[in-house]
């Protein structure tokens, strides 16, 4: 009997904390309907926002239906969009839909529509093929939390489902055109949910990042955001003109049985023969055209055109991109995970020399002059540095110093060069333990590996704290270094980029980050030599 009362009164007090829990959530109204937000202990969390209405294949994002009177329970993570996950753990959406256009957004406890916190709205990476908001790496409860910033994530349509070019009207950058449209969202929407539509910073890493500097040369982009944040682009890798595209999506039309071009057919087939269809289509035309450089990113956005008329390198060369504040960094080992992805036993001299050869034609020699193959070693890594100097350091060195000679109004610079200490958490992707690898800064500019079960070490929960101060310092002022007036921490002072013979840069990594300059000036100097573009894409 006694048990029993015990049971009612258990049952009695749980309901009650329900209720209590039931009732602390916040109900938002947006121009489509309202959205239910829950509350954690460290922000409220909306998550699988619709900003577009389920996208229809190869049709340009429309608005979503009003859902009124209905209030959508944000609480569960969106789908990811059609892909097949190469991604490390937590890196990966845990279901798939091509109703995949969502948004989540973490805000402050105390967050309301006077609020007018800044806002911080990350694109993921995944070379356009995979990856999605869905994943628990994205998440922006801890930067939110920490430094009065509404953050946002958004997804957009990846593969060839977001990138195929038919003609005839289908012209492909269908994943740009959401990312934009979930921008304008943003725009009409994100003042209800304390954020303040004036003060929009972009950050993105990987493709991300590439997405992010194509918004800042696409004229239609520019009024949907402030300042950017550029996290390890790959600038050398060359983005597709129509003629080449069409050519990719031809090869996608002859693997799902299609005859060329008859896009109709194409709409009959399972997004999952899609999928597999565009890795066919992506091997074939790496075959075709033997550029080694497509094995990293087939299938993505075309330029040429009003949309996105120049690559973000040709762009800033010509000075047509926006000018904004700025930061753009990238890591010390960003090759080594493709490498060690496309290459799954030991290189020898003679794979090397072949793959310098398709890379660099006559300008092989100079290059073997300075990355010199070993017999009897693995020569993985020795492609792997040349492949993190080439299409990271060194032609993001070049760009930036592009920029500060357009005067861009004021550039930060990064080297983040930390390997993480958590075990396990690269999963099948084990030759990049203890490594710098793609995509290692994001557990710190997140500070979210806590969400995975990891700990940081104190070095690195320093590291993460500056990162996010750092970041979201920018978001709030356009300088990483003007701090909330509220909070006073020990900061070490971030140098702009203010010349473009003098590179300063901040070297994020334990024990300490600091300030330095000039890295890796000789390579780089003989890379703007041999320069960034010697295969072009039609
Ligand atoms: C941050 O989270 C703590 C709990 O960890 C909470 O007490 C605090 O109110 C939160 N601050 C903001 C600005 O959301
Ligand atoms: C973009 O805007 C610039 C400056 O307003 C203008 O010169 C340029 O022609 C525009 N480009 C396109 C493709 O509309
Ligand atoms: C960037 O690289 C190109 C070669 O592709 C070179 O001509 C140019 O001088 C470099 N720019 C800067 C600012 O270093």
């Amino acid at each position: 009997m006694q048990t029993l009362l015990l049971r009612v009164w258990a049952l009695a007090f749980h309901l009650t904390i329900s209720c209590v829990l039931v009732s602390s959530n916040i109900v938002v109204q947006t121009n489509y309907g309202k959205v239910e937000g829950f509350k954690t202990d460290k922000t409220i969390l909306f998550y699988g926002i619709p900003y577009a209405a389920p996208p229809e294949r190869w049709r340009l994002p429309v608005k979503p239906r009003s859902w009124e009177p209905y209030t959508i329970h944000a609480d569960h993570l969106p789908p990811g969009c059609p892909q097949v996950c190469d991604q490390p753990p937590n890196g990966c959406p845990d279901t798939f839909s091509e109703d995949c256009l969502y948004l989540n957004i973490f805000t402050p406890v105390n967050a309301n529509p006077t609020s007018g916190f800044p806002v911080m709205v990350f694109i993921h990476g995944g070379s356009f093929v995979d990856g999605g908001i869905g994943a628990r790496i994205y998440d922006g409860r801890f930067i939110s939390n920490m430094t009065e910033t509404v953050v946002v994530t958004i997804s957009y349509r990846l593969g060839a489902l977001g990138f195929a070019v038919f003609g005839n009207g289908i012209d492909g950058n269908f994943g740009f055109m959401d990312q934009q449209f979930a921008l304008q969202f943003i725009q009409e929407n994100i003042g209800n949910f304390g954020g303040d539509p004036d003060k929009v910073t972009l950050f993105g890493q990987s493709a991300g990042a590439q997405s992010v500097s194509l918004h800042l040369v696409s004229n239609s982009s520019s009024h949907l955001f402030h300042r950017a944040i550029v996290q390890s682009n790959p600038f050398t890798l060359p983005f597709r003109k129509h003629t080449s595209a069409l050519y990719l999506s031809d090869y996608l039309a002859a693997y799902l049985g299609c005859p060329l071009r008859d896009v109709a057919c194409m709409r009959r087939c399972t997004a999952d023969d899609i999928v597999q269809a565009q890795k066919k289509a992506a091997l074939k035309i790496l075959l075709d055209l033997s550029n080694p450089l497509q094995l990293f990113e087939a299938w993505g956005p075309t330029v040429g055109g009003d949309l996105i008329p120049k690559s973000p390198m040709d762009a800033v060369r010509l000075g047509i991109f926006q000018q904004k504040p700025l930061i753009v960094g990238s890591l010390t080992e960003e090759g080594r995970l493709f490498v060690y992805k496309a290459f799954t036993s030991r290189v020898s001299v003679l794979k090397s020399v072949e793959v310098f050869l398709a890379l660099f034609r006559q300008d092989t020699y100079r290059v073997l002059l300075r990355y010199v193959p070993y017999p009897g070693a693995d020569n993985r890594n020795l492609l792997a540095r040349l492949l993190t100097d080439y299409a990271f350091t060194c032609s993001t060195r070049n760009i930036t110093r592009e920029m500060v000679k357009q005067s861009v109004p004021v550039l930060y610079s990064y080297i983040f060069d930390h390997a993480f200490s958590f075990k396990d958490a690269w999963g099948k992707f084990s030759f990049c333990r203890g490594h710098v690898c793609h995509s290692s800064d994001l557990p710190f500019v997140f500070h979210d590996a806590t969400l995975a079960g990891y700990k940081y070490t104190n070095y690195e929960l320093n590291l993460a704290d500056d990162m996010v101060k750092y970041w979201a310092n920018f978001a709030h002022s356009g300088d990483p270094n003007q701090q909330l007036s509220n909070k006073r921490d020990y900061l070490t002072k971030w140098l702009p980029y203010t010349s473009a013979d003098k590179w300063a840069y901040m070297h994020f990594k334990t024990p300490w980050s600091k300030v330095e300059t000039d890295f890796q000036e000789s390579i780089c100097d003989f890379w703007d030599q041999i320069g960034y573009e010697p295969i072009r894409l039609c």
